[in-house]
């Protein structure tokens, strides 16, 4: 196994790690909507929120690392270069998160000064670390471009998706220095804070997760590469052209002008395409294979990471994409419904998926099965449905009281988050989130243990579907 491969297994787990923290920092948020005085004064529900959020940017970020130092020495024929940096940075990225969690969690906030910049908070959602940690961020970045131009350099080879995957680390590296407000124009810090979330997750993430299920398709289901890379440029194309005017969906009441409106409802309605092919493409793969495969769970978290991200960022983000309907959506739960579908199906599905094909492959388990990770699935997954459900039952009960009745005043929100609608979507949500933090458990049980062993079936698959099979 390749050096970088180790580096990959530790950044899964530890991946996987803050995947946990991020659950139980959710579940603490969501109890606030129910019991508002809950360690109120000790943990504020903002810090929960904080905690929720920023780990879950980090352990999607730290998958993509491990995803691709798993993937990228396979692809070249050659260790990545560079690879002791990359340990390094590694644990430097780790020390920053425990003390970044430690400062969020003890110390929560500071007087507003550059003081608390540096060292408490940067103030910015989704990217709140303070400032020392997201130059260490930016360091651990540029190191992993580094080590993935370097190592195509070194071995002389260039493949499509590799091309792909170096052409996205450009805007991937860039953008995130939109996280250090410079600002003090609100409308202005806004509309670029946008370009950071919006073009990070709806763009180049897109891309990344793209690039590494490409790999994933071609290791696992033996699909020829020039498939793989023709639906990859098709999928940027349209990402790209679709997403980066797309953005203005998110312009529509910030103070930008109103020609936003136009731009952003037309081109962010377009953004739904590109996930329509990828789940035609699913389809028509598990058709081939006939939903089986020597490593089911890695199988069907890929299906449903094309379906989530069909459903959650296409159905769930087209629904309130067009600025007529976003008048009354903005800013509800609506859109805290549609953020975790979408999140879960673009990125959280497909990091499993990848979790399990290398632990899979690590572990040499020639085929993978069982019933641990059908309970993870399905408890995962209806612990998340539900939950968006219940959340669409709340930001509908605001888009209809609060905004379409009452007129958007103050007293309508209070009065909309007291109805019966409201505060039952907010149980609902809690419920189906300790549902869903029961399926995680069982997914890590299950990816610690699977192929030790107990459940390993010794039966040779059929070559084309063995795990790890090159084409
Ligand atoms: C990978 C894909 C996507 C992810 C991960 C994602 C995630 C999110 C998140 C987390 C938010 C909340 C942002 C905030 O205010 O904090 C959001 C907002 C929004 N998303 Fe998406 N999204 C995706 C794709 C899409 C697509 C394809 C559309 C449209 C077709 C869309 C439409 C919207 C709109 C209109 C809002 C603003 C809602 C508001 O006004 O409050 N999203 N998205
Ligand atoms: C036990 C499971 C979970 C619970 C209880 C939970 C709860 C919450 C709560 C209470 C908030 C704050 C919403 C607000 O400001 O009103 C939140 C925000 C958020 N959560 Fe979760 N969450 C869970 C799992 C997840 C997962 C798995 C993802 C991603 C795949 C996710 C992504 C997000 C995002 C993107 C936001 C910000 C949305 C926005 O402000 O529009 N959460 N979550």
């Amino acid at each position: 196994m390749y050096l970088s491969q180790k580096l990959a297994i530790k950044y899964f787990v530890v991946a996987f790690a803050l995947f946990g923290v991020m659950i139980v920092a959710g579940l603490m948020a969501a109890v606030y909507y129910i019991q508002p005085q809950f360690l109120f004064n000790t943990l504020e529900f903002s810090t929960t929120k904080i905690l929720h959020i920023d780990t879950l940017v980090i352990w999607n970020l730290m998958g993509f690392f491990g995803a691709v130092y798993w993937f990228l020495p396979d692809e070249v024929g050659h260790e990545v270069v560079g690879i002791r940096l990359g340990e390094i940075m590694f644990y430097v990225f780790c020390l920053a998160v425990v003390v970044v969690a430690g400062v969020f969690i003890f110390v929560q906030y500071g007087h507003a000064n550059a003081f608390s910049l540096w060292f408490i908070n940067q103030g910015r959602k989704y990217v709140e670390a303070p400032r020392w940690a997201a130059i260490g961020i930016v360091l651990v970045v540029a190191t992993f471009m580094y080590n993935v131009i370097a190592t195509a350099i070194k071995a002389r080879k260039m493949t499509g998706i590799l091309a792909v995957l170096i052409v996205d680390l450009i805007p991937l590296f860039v953008l995130y220095l939109d996280a250090f407000p410079a600002e003090t124009n609100m409308v202005k810090d806004m509309y670029w804070w946008w370009w950071l979330v919006h073009l990070w997750v709806e763009a180049t993430w897109e891309v990344l997760i793209a690039c590494i299920m490409a790999w994933a398709l071609m290791q696992m289901l033996n699909t020829p590469r020039r498939i793989v890379e023709t639906w990859l440029y098709i999928t940027i194309a349209l990402v790209m052209g679709s997403g980066i005017l797309g953005l203005g969906h998110h312009y529509y009441w910030i103070g930008t002008p109103q020609y936003w409106f136009g731009i952003g409802g037309f081109f962010s309605a377009l953004e739904p395409l590109p996930l329509v092919g990828m789940v035609i493409h699913a389809v028509y793969d598990a058709g081939v294979h006939r939903m089986q495969s020597s490593n089911r769970p890695a199988f069907y978290w890929m299906f449903a990471e094309a379906f989530g991200n069909f459903f959650g960022a296409g159905v769930f983000g087209f629904m309130m994409t067009l600025p007529q309907i976003n008048l009354f959506t903005h800013g509800t739960q609506w859109t805290v419904s549609h953020g975790h579908f979408a999140w879960w199906g673009a990125y959280v599905c497909g990091l499993i998926s990848v979790f399990y094909i290398i632990l899979a492959k690590a572990r040499g388990a020639q085929s993978v099965n069982g019933s641990a990770w059908k309970w993870a699935f399905a408890l995962l997954n209806i612990g998340l449905i539900g939950m968006v459900g219940g959340l669409l039952i709340s930001g509908m009960a605001q888009a209809f009281y609060e905004r379409a009745l009452g007129g958007s005043t103050v007293q309508a929100y209070i009065s909309a988050q007291g109805s019966s609608w409201f505060v039952e979507g907010m149980y609902v949500r809690l419920a189906f989130g300790a549902l869903f933090a029961l399926g995680y458990l069982i997914l890590i049980y299950d990816l610690a243990t699977f192929g030790k062993g107990r459940r390993v079936q010794q039966a040779e698959p059929p070559q084309s579907l063995a795990v790890g099979a090159h084409p």
